[in-house]
């Protein structure tokens, strides 16, 4: 019996390299993509618990895949939420099997065994040898783009930020083996990919449970691999930034110019209660260490808008922050309480709609600062990774450059997956366009 499956992914980088993990499980257990959710065997939400709008949403896909299930169709939630109210959901029927992030590599097995003889539907743990299989299994999974995967370099957390959910429902740092790290990447080069994202909670640590080498380093040995155009890198913790990092990037013309570095917020005193472990002076001293390193970079951030106790002088250090570093991007978010963490009991001290009109004025402001980051590049010749054909014109397609920022230029889709040289002419809305250099 032909069996096909269907993946919605919410969240983080980190569960669209879970979701590439079940999918290859699933394939070698004889199940099918599907193209269309509709049309699917198993539907498996890989969801999001950062915030309680993540879940929300995902809480409402599910239901409505519930709703139109036909008779044996398979609603399977996996994810950080699965951890968080999976058992929950299974007792009332709003999910038919839930398994946790630690789980992913193992989907094809669980679910088949599930379907073959009604076998469990909770597959919840943490113990650190059921990351064995993971580790087993590939760290590198695929992406929708052919030539892109997603290299999980540690999975976990546990620098325990007072507002984050993360580190209860993905467990402590656990490093995988840089050995077979850089074999994995090796064997993905092989099969054409030519672009690597390194990925973590805070890629900065990694080693530091395994004794394994310094992130500065497997950075290097991954940009040496034969055949990578680019390596990326997601996410850097402040506290844990070191300047070898920038010199390393420095080093290596392969290596992506666009580091993700989240400030959280301007005020030292907002940070010592996020327990961010950094001041706003470390943190300038660090984006000083990148300047010095890389004099063509670029910034991007994570804020958090009304965090419990954030008075206005708080929230002007961080408007004032945000113009000082003047990041290229930032994702910016109102505070959202989730129950469990070292926030959650201290009082919110800002109603709903003042924590969004302050979410509304660090929007703004971004919005002035990128327009201003990206004009900032015009004239400039920059390497472009082309992605895909342009949404609204199929004589143009749409790439990233060194500086992750989107570009347009003249092309078809024969160019994908292509590095290509362009020079830049003007700025459209949030892009920038170009024309390729001779
Ligand atoms: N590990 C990364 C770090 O250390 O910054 C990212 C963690 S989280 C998956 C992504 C972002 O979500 C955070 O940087 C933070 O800005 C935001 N976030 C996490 N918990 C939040 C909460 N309870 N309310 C609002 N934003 C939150
Ligand atoms: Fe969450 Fe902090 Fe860990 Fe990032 S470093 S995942 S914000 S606990
Ligand atoms: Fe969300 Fe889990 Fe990532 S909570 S942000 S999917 S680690």
């Amino acid at each position: 019996m032909p069996r096909t499956f269907f993946i919605e992914t919410f969240g983080c980088q980190m569960n669209k390299g879970d979701s590439g993990l079940m999918a290859a499980s699933l394939e070698r257990e004889g199940f099918s993509p599907a193209a269309r959710e509709e049309d699917a065997d198993v539907v498996i939400f890989n969801t999001c618990s950062v915030r309680a709008h993540a879940e929300d949403r995902a809480l409402a896909r599910i239901r409505e895949a519930k709703a139109h299930a036909r008779r044996g169709r398979v609603v399977a939630v996996a994810g950080c939420m699965a951890q968080r109210l999976g058992e929950r959901m299974v007792a009332d029927g709003r999910a038919d099997i839930v398994l946790g992030p630690y789980r992913s590599p193992e989907a094809g097995r669980i679910i088949t065994g599930f379907l073959m003889d009604g076998g469990s539907a909770l597959h919840l743990s943490q113990r650190r040898g059921d990351l064995a299989t993971r580790v087993d299994a590939e760290c590198v999974t695929r992406d929708v783009h052919p030539w892109h995967r997603w290299v999980t370099i540690t999975h976990g957390c546990e620098n325990f930020c007072a507002y984050c959910i993360v580190p209860y429902v993905r467990g402590p740092l656990v490093s995988f083996p840089s050995g077979q790290i850089i074999q994995s990447i090796g064997r993905a080069v092989q099969g054409g990919v030519t672009e690597i994202t390194l990925l973590g909670q805070n890629v900065n640590q990694y080693g530091q449970d395994s004794g394994d080498m310094p992130f500065h380093e497997l950075l290097s040995r991954a940009a040496r691999v034969k055949g990578i155009v680019r390596v990326n890198f997601l996410t850097s913790h402040p506290k844990d930034f070191t300047p070898e990092i920038a010199r390393t990037i420095a080093a290596h013309e392969n290596i992506s110019r666009a580091i993700h570095l989240p400030l959280q917020s301007g005020s030292d005193r907002v940070l010592a209660v996020m327990n961010r472990k950094y001041t706003l002076g470390h943190y300038m001293r660090v984006v000083e260490s990148i300047r010095a390193a890389l004099p063509d970079h670029a910034l991007s951030t994570d804020l958090i808008a009304g965090f419990p106790g954030e008075s206005e002088d708080d929230f002007m250090a961080t408007l004032a922050a945000m113009r000082e570093v003047r990041f290229d991007e930032a994702f910016m978010y109102a505070y959202s309480p989730r129950e469990g963490t070292g926030a959650f009991s201290l009082p919110e001290t800002l109603s709903r709609e003042e924590k969004l009109a302050r979410l509304q004025r660090i929007i703004d402001l971004q919005r002035e600062i990128s327009r201003g980051r990206l004009a900032a590049r015009v004239g400039l010749t920059e390497r472009v990774l082309v992605e895909a054909t342009s949404r609204k014109s199929p004589d143009e397609v749409m790439g990233r450059s060194f500086l992750n920022h989107p570009v347009v230029l003249p092309g078809g889709p024969g160019d994908t997956g292509r590095m290509v040289s362009v020079v830049i002419r003007g700025v459209r809305g949030s892009t920038l366009y170009g024309e390729r250099s001779a």
